[in-house]
């Protein structure tokens, strides 16, 4: 099999529901074989051998070692991109917080990013593209999400110092930071549709929209960029 014809393998954690269950689609339609990565059993029926879901706890280095093994010795195929979608953000304050909400954020939000990266670093074509979740709460601050925006800042300087390390095997390394996503995880927070009235464009984004930055970002359109984190906010947070 010539490289040209070699599938493009794609991780893509957090993949049962928003952003992640999005780009896990849309990377499927686009051509890559895509293993998916969640916490929470799902399915991509319609997508038949084009999609493997894995349940995986990302905080699990074992678990998420286990499931690239099984998928690469069994594809015999190289991974060219890992989206590290998988998220959590409770609110917290300092009043509220416990070790055990601090070690829970910073475990799923940052532990697993290393995780999956670190395991799927081996397993990658020299050439291939890393692509982290981060938060516009990076950059802003958002009242009642201290443990989260501390974790999603943790995310931008980990996508600059991993893009560091990764360049000599010309891996890139970028982040997205999206600010308000009509996603079942922010629909639960109760607080979108007061958000999406504050919002320059006037609207939530959509996860579609978030997705397809995943694609450019792995793509040739991006191959000079690396260490960076792209915010999709509408206006919301302008650096
Ligand atoms: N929705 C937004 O507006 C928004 C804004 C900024 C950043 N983000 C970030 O984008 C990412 C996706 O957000 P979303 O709203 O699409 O999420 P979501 O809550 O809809 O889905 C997150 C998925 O991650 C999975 N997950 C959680 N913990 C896991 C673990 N330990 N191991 C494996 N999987 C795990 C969940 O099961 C779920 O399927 C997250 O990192 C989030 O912090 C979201």
């Amino acid at each position: 099999m010539t490289l040209a014809q070699e599938a493009k393998v794609a991780v893509v954690t957090g993949a049962a529901s928003g952003m992640g269950r999005s780009t896990a689609v849309m990377l499927a339609k686009e051509g890559w074989r895509v293993l998916a990565l969640d916490r929470v059993a799902t399915t991509f029926s319609e997508y038949g051998h084009t999609i493997t879901t894995t349940e995986v706890d990302v905080t699990r280095r074992d678990e998420v070692a286990d499931a690239i093994e099984a998928h690469c010795a069994g594809t015999g195929q190289v991974i060219r991109l890992v989206a590290n979608i998988a998220g959590i953000y409770p609110p917290s304050t300092l009043d509220d917080f416990t070790e055990d909400l601090y070690r829970r954020v910073f475990d799923v939000n940052v532990l697993g990013v290393l995780n999956v990266t670190a395991e799927a670093a081996d397993r990658m074509a020299d050439g291939g593209a890393i692509v982290n979740f981060a938060s516009v709460d990076a950059f802003a601050v958002s009242r009642g999400q201290l443990l989260y925006g501390a974790s999603k800042a943790a995310v931008v300087m980990l996508t600059k110092e991993l893009a560091l390390e990764l360049a000599p095997r010309r891996i890139r390394v970028n982040a997205i930071a999206p600010g308000w996503v009509n996603t079942p995880g922010n629909a639960a927070t109760g607080r979108m549709q007061a958000a999406a009235s504050g919002v320059p464009l006037g609207r939530v984004g959509e996860p579609d929209e978030i997705a397809r930055w995943v694609t450019i970002l792995a793509g040739p359109d991006a191959g000079y960029m690396t260490g960076e984190t792209v915010v999709l906010s509408g206006g919301d947070v302008i650096r």
